[in-house]
């Protein structure tokens, strides 16, 4: 895992690298699938007035396989950060690279079109359609993206066996799941395109201490599974713990 933060030392990254990390394994593979360099952002009002200023200089890559937990108070950016990583938010300056790819120099579409393509989101609530059974919920982004309906509903069969979902809770009433079942639910849907990065906001927050236990199990399984890079937004040092690395927002913020 390789986690840097604050003002690079020189030109050369690998410098900057080998200066602030311990481990140094994957900038001679290529790209890592998430990755901010030297990111400053505020918010601004409607008139273009710079309201609030979140973060300086923030940096961090998140390699293959490997897992970051963003901590911070109530209002230090974590959610932010993830809008940014999503590209519903553009960087003051910096540059937020996926597989590579630096949105900053993309239009809204190619920004959508990479969301769908390389990313996957898990909300604090699962934001299951209670309308659909649960595997037609997995199976809703593979649709979208104009897939056709058998292979979304297979694909999202095996997402599901994923997460330790069995065929017995497919078609059941989506209201009738526990809250571990639906927040596993919610992570089988945002891996069922099968993204280079899993985002998570808080996925745990709503659950008692023993359910979030299994469902961190589940989430915290991927990376080795699927090789995704995930990012996990959390207050629970437990979940934080369970990381490959993790960055505390605290440390960033500005009034
Ligand atoms: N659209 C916005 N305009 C101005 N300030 C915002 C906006 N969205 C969030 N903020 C402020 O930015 C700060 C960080 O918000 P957020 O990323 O949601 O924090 P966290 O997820 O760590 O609680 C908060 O002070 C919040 O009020
Ligand atoms: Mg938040």
């Amino acid at each position: 895992m390789i986690l840097c933060v604050g003002e690079p030392i020189g030109d050369d990254r690998s410098v900057f690298y080998q200066s602030r990390c311990s481990i140094m394994t994957e900038l001679a593979t290529g790209a890592s699938p998430l990755e901010m360099r030297d990111v400053s952002f505020g918010y601004e009002n409607s008139s273009g007035v710079p309201s609030r200023h979140l973060f300086s200089s923030l940096s961090f890559e998140v390699p293959a396989g490997s897992s970051l937990a963003v901590i911070g108070p109530s209002g230090s950016g974590k959610s932010t950060v993830l809008m940014l990583c999503m590209g519903l938010l553009t960087a003051t300056s910096g540059q937020v690279l996926i597989d590579g790819v630096d949105t900053s120099e993309l239009g809204q579409r190619k920004r959508t079109l990479l969301r769908q393509q390389k990313m996957g989101m898990v909300f604090q609530d699962g934001e299951l359609l209670p309308e659909l059974s649960p595997l037609e919920n997995v199976a809703v982004p593979l649709m979208l993206a104009g897939q056709k309906s058998a292979i979304s509903l297979a694909a999202a069969a095996r997402s599901l066996a994923l997460v330790g979902i069995h065929s017995g809770l497919h078609s059941v009433d989506t209201v009738t799941l526990s809250g571990g079942e639906r927040q596993r639910v919610a992570v089988a849907r945002a891996l069922v395109c099968q993204p280079k990065v899993l985002l998570a906001d808080e996925p745990t927050g709503a659950l008692d201490s023993s359910t979030r236990d299994k469902v961190a199990d589940e989430l915290f399984s991927i990376p080795n599974k699927t090789g995704a890079a995930l990012l996990v937004v959390t207050h629970d040092p437990s979940i934080a713990d369970r990381a490959s690395a993790v960055l505390d927002l605290g440390a960033f913020v500005h009034g």
